[in-house]
Parts: structure tokens; C-alpha cells; sequence
């Protein structure tokens, strides 16, 4: 059985003092409310991840990660930060691949395959993120795309390696919108994935690895999309930034 997993996707909000107050309040909230042994982790902007992981100190439960790490080991790479530099913070995980980065920031097939290796190279478990945009799944192109996006990345990897990656489906109409993937569409993609997973590593290591679902997550629909036997939790925006909200979603998984 896979562990539940609930990460907290900050993006770029919170100033410092906003950070720490927001994760005091979720930590004394798991403290008090939540049982079993979901695994949190909190990913919030580069410069917050010291800040946050000292305030953590040394709580088993939750995690930081980053939002982002370069695919370069070091350099003349003016306002990047590497994937050496996060684990010497002690930082355990790294979102890779996320829609606005992909979108925003132009990140390709190419250059996450090297984002990925790198950070895996370090020890870090990245949590790579898939989806597609509206147009695509109006046209049912979707299942097509995010498996596309899954081996471009993530097929050179061996088996023992595969095992190390958290994968986020995302389908890009449901970040932000409110409009939020029913439990029955999020289902079906993350078993689309872990078939396509298994076609290449095997029943077995498909069943190892985390899906995680992203795209309007909140207290409301957390629980029902938590329960379908291929989410194994959720990769949350806007529902993390509010520690009720987000202490909800968490004694959903
Ligand atoms: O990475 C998670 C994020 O993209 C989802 O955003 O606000 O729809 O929960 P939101």
C-alpha cells in the first residue's frame, strides 16, 4: 500500500513572516488532527526553505521541497539555484516540470529529462509533474499528451531509479480555476500513467511509485479524490496557502 502523500504547492506568495505563521498553524494542526501516517511537504520559494525547515525542526511528518532547481551542477547561471545547493539545505524534495514553469519559463521534454537526472543525482526525490491543457482533453488528446510527457522525462530512468520519482498529474484546466477534475477523470489519467508505467517497468514497480492529483484541490473534494486506488494525495495551490483549508485536505488522504 502507498503511503498518502499531501504537498503544498506556495508558488510565490508569502513574505517570511506570513511563512512561518502559515506553517506554525498547519504544523499544530496535524499535531492536534490528523492521524496516520500521510506524508506532508511543504514547498515553498527558494528563500523560505532554511527558514522553514529549521522552524519544522525535527517533525517526521512534514517535509520542505522546492518549487524548482536548475539543470546545471553550478555557474555562471546568475539567479538559478542547483540541486547540490538544495541538498547541502538538507531540502528532500523538488518540484519538477509544473505547467507555469513549462509555460512561463519554457521548460521542455529535454531540459526536464536533465532537471530530473540531476536532481536525482543529488539525492533529491523530484515530484514531476504531467498534465495537459483544456484544448488538448477537449480534443482527447489527453491521455496521449501526459503519457508523451512521462517517457520523454522519465523512460530512460532503470527500474530502481523509476521508483524514486513522486509523479503529479496535473491537468493544466483544473490549476486555479476552481474547476477541479472530478474523482472519476482524475482516476482514469493516474491509471493511464501507472499502466504506462507498468508497460515499461512492470506491474510491480508501477505500484511502487506516487501519483499525486493537482488542480483545485480543497477541503470540499480532497477525501473523494484521495480515495480512488490510483491517487495516492495531492499536489495543492491555492487550498495550501490557508492552513484550515489545507489541514482539511490532509485529513482527507
Ligand atoms: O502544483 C499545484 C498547483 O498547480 C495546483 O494549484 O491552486 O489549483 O490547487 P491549485
Amino acid at each position: 500500500m502507498r503511503q498518502k502523500i499531501v504537498a503544498g504547492n506556495w508558488k510565490m506568495n508569502k513574505t517570511l513572516e506570513e511563512a512561518n505563521i502559515l506553517a506554525s498553524e498547519i504544523t499544530g494542526m496535524v499535531a492536534d488532527e490528523v492521524k496516520g501516517d500521510v506524508k506532508i511537504i511543504f514547498c515553498v520559494p527558494f528563500p523560505y526553505l532554511l527558514p522553514i525547515k529549521n522552524q519544522l525542526g525535527n517533525n517526521t511528518r512534514i517535509s520542505v521541497g522546492a518549487q524548482n532547481c536548475s539543470e546545471h551542477e553550478s555557474g555562471a547561471y546568475t539567479g538559478e539555484t542547483s540541486a547540490a545547493m538544495l541538498k547541502s539545505l538538507g531540502v528532500p524534495y523538488v518540484i519538477l516540470g509544473h505547467s507555469e514553469r513549462r509555460q512561463y519559463f519554457g521548460e521542455d521534454a529535454a531540459l526536464l529529462t536533465k532537471k530530473t537526472d540531476i536532481a536525482l543525482k543529488h539525492g533529491l526525490t523530484p515530484i514531476f509533474c504531467c498534465g495537459e491543457p483544456l484544448e488538448v482533453r477537449e480534443s482527447n488528446g489527453h491521455e496521449a499528451l501526459v503519457k508523451k510527457q512521462v517517457e520523454e522525462s522519465l523512460f530512460h530512468l532503470d527500474a530502481d531509479t523509476i521508483k524514486k520519482i513522486i509523479i503529479a498529474y496535473e491537468p493544466v484546466w483544473a490549476i486555479g480555476t476552481g474547476k477541479t477534475a472530478s474523482a472519476q477523470q482524475a482516476q482514469d489519467m493516474h491509471a493511464v500513467i501507472r499502466k504506462h508505467l507498468a508497460s515499461k517497468y512492470g506491474q510491480a514497480v508501477a505500484d511502487s511509485i506516487a501519483i499525486l492529483y493537482g488542480g483545485s484541490v480543497n477541503a470540499a473534494n480532497a477525501k473523494e479524490l484521495f480515495a480512488c486506488p490510483d491517487v495516492d494525495g495531492g499536489l495543492v495551490g491555492g487550498a495550501s496557502l490557508k492552513s484550515r483549508e489545507f489541514a482539511e485536505v490532509i485529513k482527507g488522504a
